[in-house]
């Protein structure tokens, strides 16, 4: 059956089964290699992609069930690179084997659309479901702390950057 899905801000068009699981289509219809198959059912976190911004897991989401959800995967989160979770996963060298952290990334970064400033708390709680048997969790910990000063910093530079108002004119 067809299906448009949009994909990392582009309209894709595919073919394919009703009950196909997206990280199939992502994977093997459009060529994104970056989101990982793990378990397979919902337990392990190496599927997380965004849908319409929210953590989700491919592996057992329907492609039938996307519907106008905006897809992203680790492909889309930046065109080079630039999202201060990428950054500060590079800075604290956190990947060891790597599997496991597009879903690590994705999963980061939607925490940090929703919550600023997160505590370790709000870190360990929203990150629990992915998996890691490496064990990175300490480094993933300080990457979401640094990234979210990173985006802090962004932030403040953009408001600076914007030209101040004009003077109100009074009149004579
Ligand atoms: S592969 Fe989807 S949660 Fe493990
Ligand atoms: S880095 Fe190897 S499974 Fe997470």
């Amino acid at each position: 059956m067809p299906y448009t899905l949009t994909v990392n801000g582009r309209a894709s068009s595919v073919d394919v089964p009703a009950d196909m699981p997206l990280l199939w289509v992502i994977r093997d219809v459009l060529n994104l290699k970056g989101t990982k198959f793990g378990c397979g059912m919902a337990q392990c976190g190496a599927c997380t992609i965004h849908l319409d911004g929210e953590p989700t897991r491919a592996c057992v989401t329907p492609v039938s069930m996307v519907g106008t959800k905006k897809v992203t995967t680790i492909e889309g989160l930046s065109a080079d690179a630039t999202h201060p979770v990428q950054q500060a996963w590079m800075a604290h060298d956190v990947p060891q084997c790597g599997y496991c952290q597009a879903g690590q990334i994705m999963a980061a970064a939607a925490l940090l659309a929703k919550k600023a400033d997160p505590s370790d708390a709000d870190i360990d709680g929203a990150m629990a479901g992915n998996l890691c048997r490496c064990g990175t969790y300490i480094r993933i910990r300080a990457a979401i702390h640094d990234a979210a000063g990173r985006a802090r910093t962004s932030r403040r530079a953009a408001a600076d950057a914007k030209p101040a108002a004009p003077a109100p004119v009074t009149p004579r």
